[in-house]
């Protein structure tokens, strides 16, 4: 993956922007205001395959009945899988309950939680991030499209996305951080039909709604993109100060400028700082 990106601002940029968003406009789930694991981990091992709205009603009535994991421990399977019936794949129910009867109390490390039966990295960084406030990268479908998109323009690996998230993702707010980007991929940045322009992260984004180039549209890319940058050069150029990236944006009407001018950046012809774009001032 380049390696273009720590020498700007973009990371600061992007993490101000998303979590600016949330406080506006995140989703408040009932899962957002515990930290108590097993309540998180219920969660998040329902929303592994189910919709976040069907959840909801499963949630609150799986917890009604087993309110704590020594509660689900007391449980038969039969009843656990009553319960669960209605969200399919019952395996979940099955590790749950094999869970509570394995442990008095869940693990507290990434390593312990990973072990469990049926969990795997992800709900284990999920888990310590949102039960035990600790620093995690990781990376749901939502959060590798966000996070790819934004930096990359494509839908990054589960891989990228972890180094992504590793590289811009906030340490101090590691929660709010990853509960944003999977709301902007629920909610805006969707696989089809993104709404970009409700997007809080658009002027800094480097995809171009559309997630599949033809070869042919690729390799013209390619071969044009010496043209846009030339464009950006020559717009600042002819421009007496910083011009905001968006302005470049626009004026240019094409969706490589913010991938481009970051280019640019990393090849040390322009600066930039808080959005806008110069020509080197030294
Ligand atoms: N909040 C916490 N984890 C979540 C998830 N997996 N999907 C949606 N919202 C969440």
């Amino acid at each position: 993956m380049p390696e273009l990106y720590d020498t700007l601002a973009l990371p600061a940029t992007l993490r101000r922007r998303v979590l600016a968003w949330y406080r506006r406009s995140g989703r408040d789930l009932p899962w957002r205001q515990t930290r108590d694991p097993y309540r998180v981990l219920v969660s998040e091992v329902m929303l592994q395959q189910t919709q976040v709205s069907r959840v909801l009603v499963a949630y609150r009535r799986f917890l009604a009945r087993f309110p704590t994991l020594s509660a689900l421990s007391r449980a038969s399977l039969g009843d656990v899988l009553r319960e669960w019936s209605g969200l399919g794949y019952n395996r979940r129910a099955r590790d749950l309950h094999r869970i509570a009867r394995m442990h008095p109390s869940l693990p507290r490390t990434v390593a312990g939680l990973d072990a469990l039966p049926g969990i795997g990295a992800y709900t284990a960084s999920a888990v310590a991030c949102f039960a035990f406030g600790e620093t995690r990268a990781f990376a749901d479908t939502n959060i590798r499209r966000v996070l790819g998109r934004a930096v990359l323009g494509r839908t990054a690996t589960n891989r990228d996305a972890i180094e992504l998230d590793a590289r811009f993702g906030s340490r101090r707010e590691s929660a709010r951080w990853h509960h944003a980007l999977m709301d902007i991929g629920a909610t805006i940045c969707t696989a089809k039909r993104p709404h970009c322009d409700v997007c809080p992260v658009r002027p800094i984004c480097a995809f171009d709604g559309d997630e599949r180039p033809s070869p042919h549209r690729q390799l013209a890319f390619r071969e044009s993109d010496r043209r846009v940058r030339g464009m950006i050069l020559r717009n600042l150029v002819e421009s007496t100060g910083a011009v905001t990236l968006q302005a470049l944006r626009r004026g240019i009407n094409d969706p490589r400028v913010p991938a481009l001018v970051r280019v640019l950046a990393r090849e040390g012809l322009v600066e930039v700082s808080s959005g806008t774009v110069r020509l080197p001032t030294r």
